[in-house]
């Protein structure tokens, strides 16, 4: 009985055997062993009108990177290409229910689809199998870094939104030959790409739009255009860029407190406008010199150097004008020392040392050492006197005229610097922020 049910085991195994249950013999069975090239030459229809019909899904596998200044894009992608070739059918039942193959690509006839914004050549091989159906379906599943072309607005830049097209056509092909149509939607790719996307580094992916342009009089070729939009963290440009500008600025507005004698007040606003130059030289190297719109951060950029350039011409003018108060100053002092003097001498004895004028007249004969102690006392107390006074001319010097409109200068620039920065800044970063 075992013997027997061995045996019958063996029995089936055998016809098992003798089916067609190998890859191969579905392929002997296409006629597609061995060299024969008898699909790989033509489009695989039957009758030459019949269009053979591709469709064509792209997901989004990483955005590599974004090249502002060589209007670069350069995405990983993932492309799944289905066409239907009528030369292939066969039966799975009598294949002990194989229903698909995959072959080495390069055994049958490919759609030829190039994109248009492709630069280089990716250098990796492409997908070496494609996979056959039993109804004649082929699938081919590549994946590729593309290099390609894409215009940059970056009016915007840090805070600006990209979007790039990949259009995906035949070559050769017209729409008579071949009829190209995406297999998902938008909303599809959009979320299948999130779900798939490996890194984002500087870019954050925001949404895929499929467009189908089917062919018309004017292009006689069915297109289809993935437009891939991204938003760039603009985080590090703020921390790197945008504040340290703004705290120059600061230091600028700061520095309206130094002292304006000595020539520190100029040497360090010309040190925060140096330091402006050396960031504006940095943006240089990251916006494409090809923008006929100028950037905001340029115009930024701009408006606070003219800020600090403003400010900085008006400590120029208010030093030219305190050299001016203290060189008059100096004038009249060095007039007041050589010509005042017998009067000035004059009046303080009438003043306060009168009582003692007075006093001297009335011991005038006491002796001559008496009389010149009592001079040396006198001249002490005018001495004295007389430093004070010349103390207190000084100072009132010291805001005289030209002086008194420097410190005014200095007063009414500073408030309308303030208003001038504040509201430049206000405009600039609402005009950033407006879409
Ligand atoms: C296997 O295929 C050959 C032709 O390719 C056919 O003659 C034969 O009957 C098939 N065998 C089975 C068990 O289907
Ligand atoms: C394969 O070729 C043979 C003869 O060359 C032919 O009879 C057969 O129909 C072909 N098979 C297919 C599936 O076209
Ligand atoms: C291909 O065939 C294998 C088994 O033969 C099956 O597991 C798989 O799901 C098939 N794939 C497709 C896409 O039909
Ligand atoms: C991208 O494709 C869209 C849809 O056809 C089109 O409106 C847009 O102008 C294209 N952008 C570029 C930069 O070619
Ligand atoms: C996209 O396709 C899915 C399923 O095929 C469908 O549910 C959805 O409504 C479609 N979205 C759009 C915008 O056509
Ligand atoms: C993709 O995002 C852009 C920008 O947010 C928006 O204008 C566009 O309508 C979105 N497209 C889809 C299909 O959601
Ligand atoms: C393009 O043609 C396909 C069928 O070939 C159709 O489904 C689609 O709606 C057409 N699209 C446009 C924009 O005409």
């Amino acid at each position: 009985m075992l013997v027997s049910f061995l045996f019958l085991l063996l029995i089936s195994d055998e016809v098992h055997c003798e089916q067609n249950c190998s890859y191969q013999d579905v392929l002997n069975y296409l006629n597609l062993s061995g060299n024969n090239e008898l699909y790989s030459m033509t489009r695989p229809v039957k009758n030459y009108k019949n269009p053979t019909q591709v469709s064509l899904e792209v997901l989004l596998y990483a955005i590599l990177d974004v090249v502002e200044k060589d209007q670069k894009f350069i995405p990983y992608v993932w492309t799944v290409t289905r066409w239907n070739n009528e030369h292939i059918s066969w039966d799975p039942n009598q294949f002990c229910g194989i229903d698909n193959v995959s072959l080495p690509s390069e055994m049958l006839w490919k759609p030829d689809l190039t994109i248009e914004e492709m630069t280089e050549k990716d250098k990796a091989p492409p997908s070496p199998y494609l996979t056959i159906n039993n109804k004649g379906d082929v699938e081919v599943q590549n994946d590729q870094v593309l290099v390609s072309t894409c215009r940059m607005h970056i009016y915007k830049f840090p805070f600006d939104i990209q979007s790039c097209n990949l259009t995906f056509k035949s070559i050769i092909h017209t729409a008579r030959e071949i009829r190209l149509q995406p297999s998902d939607n938008s909303s599809e790719a959009t979320e299948w790409s999130r779900e798939v996307m490996r890194t984002q580094y500087e870019w954050l992916f925001i949404n895929m739009t499929v467009t189908a342009n089917n062919a018309s009089e004017l292009t006689d070729q069915d297109m289809i255009i993935y437009t891939i939009t991204m938003e760039r963290r603009s985080l590090l440009y703020i921390v790197n860029f945008l504040l340290p500008v703004l705290f120059f600025l600061c230091l600028d507005l700061a520095s309206f407190m130094i002292s304006d004698y000595g020539g520190e007040k100029l040497s360090f606003k010309v040190t925060v406008l140096l330091a402006i130059t050396v960031l504006q030289l940095i943006l240089n190297e990251i916006l494409p010199s090809s923008s006929n719109q100028v950037p905001l951060i340029a115009t930024y950029c701009i408006v606070v150097f003219a800020l600090m350039m403003l400010s900085l011409l008006e400590t120029i003018f208010v030093m030219h004008l305190r050299e001016k108060g203290s060189r008059e100053t100096q004038r009249d002092t060095h007039d007041w020392t050589q010509g005042g003097f017998n009067y000035n001498v004059s009046s303080s004895e009438t003043g306060e040392v009168a009582p003692g004028a007075e006093e001297d007249r009335h011991n005038k004969l006491t002796g001559n050492c008496y009389t010149l102690e009592r001079l040396s006392d006198e001249l002490r107390a005018m001495e004295k006197t007389l430093t004070l006074f010349l103390k207190s001319k000084k100072e009132d010097k010291t805001s005289g005229y030209w002086t008194r409109v420097a410190k005014r200068v200095d007063k009414f620039f500073f408030l309308f610097y303030v208003i001038l920065v504040l509201l430049l800044l206000i405009l600039i970063f609402l005009e950033w922020k407006s879409d």
